[in-house]
């Protein structure tokens, strides 16, 4: 197995974390100056990231995990092992983007709320965070 290949096989935590930290900086948060960064690692093991994107007329904002699993759908994948998020402090997703990620992330998947600007950070998983999601 070429190194390529082996690289996406086996992503850890701690590289997930950092692409969530590389993609906080893109964020178009003038409003809130809150800027997130979300990685998921979808089964494929492609990591697929997102930022929060805010608009003038407020409501219209998007955040980070939803465009990161918006993302990943729309590139193929729409199975995940796990989530990292980095933000001014370690923050859990919003409850909108918990039932999102529901839809296609196991209970048990691990996610990782980590801090930008220090190592500060936290391992729980969805289930801890959302243990009874909506279904129809
Ligand atoms: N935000 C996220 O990107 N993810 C969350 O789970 C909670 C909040 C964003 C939305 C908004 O741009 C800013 O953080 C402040 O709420």
């Amino acid at each position: 197995m070429n190194k390529e290949c082996a690289s996406t096989l086996f992503v850890s935590e701690e590289t997930l974390l950092a692409a969530a930290r590389a993609v906080a900086p893109r964020a178009y948060a003038p409003y809130s100056h809150f800027t997130v960064g979300a990685a998921l690692l979808g089964e494929d093991g492609q990591i697929y990231t997102g930022c929060n994107v805010e608009n003038a007329s407020y409501g219209l904002t998007m955040c980070a995990e939803r465009n990161a699993v918006f993302h990943a759908v729309a590139s193929g994948c729409r199975a995940f092992r796990a989530l990292a998020i980095a933000a001014p402090r370690p923050v859990p997703p919003c409850g909108a983007c918990l039932q999102v990620l529901a839809a296609f992330c196991p209970s048990a998947m691990p996610i990782v709320l980590g801090a930008l600007d220090s190592q500060d950070s936290k391992r729980l998983t969805l289930a801890d965070l959302f243990p009874s999601p909506f279904t129809l």
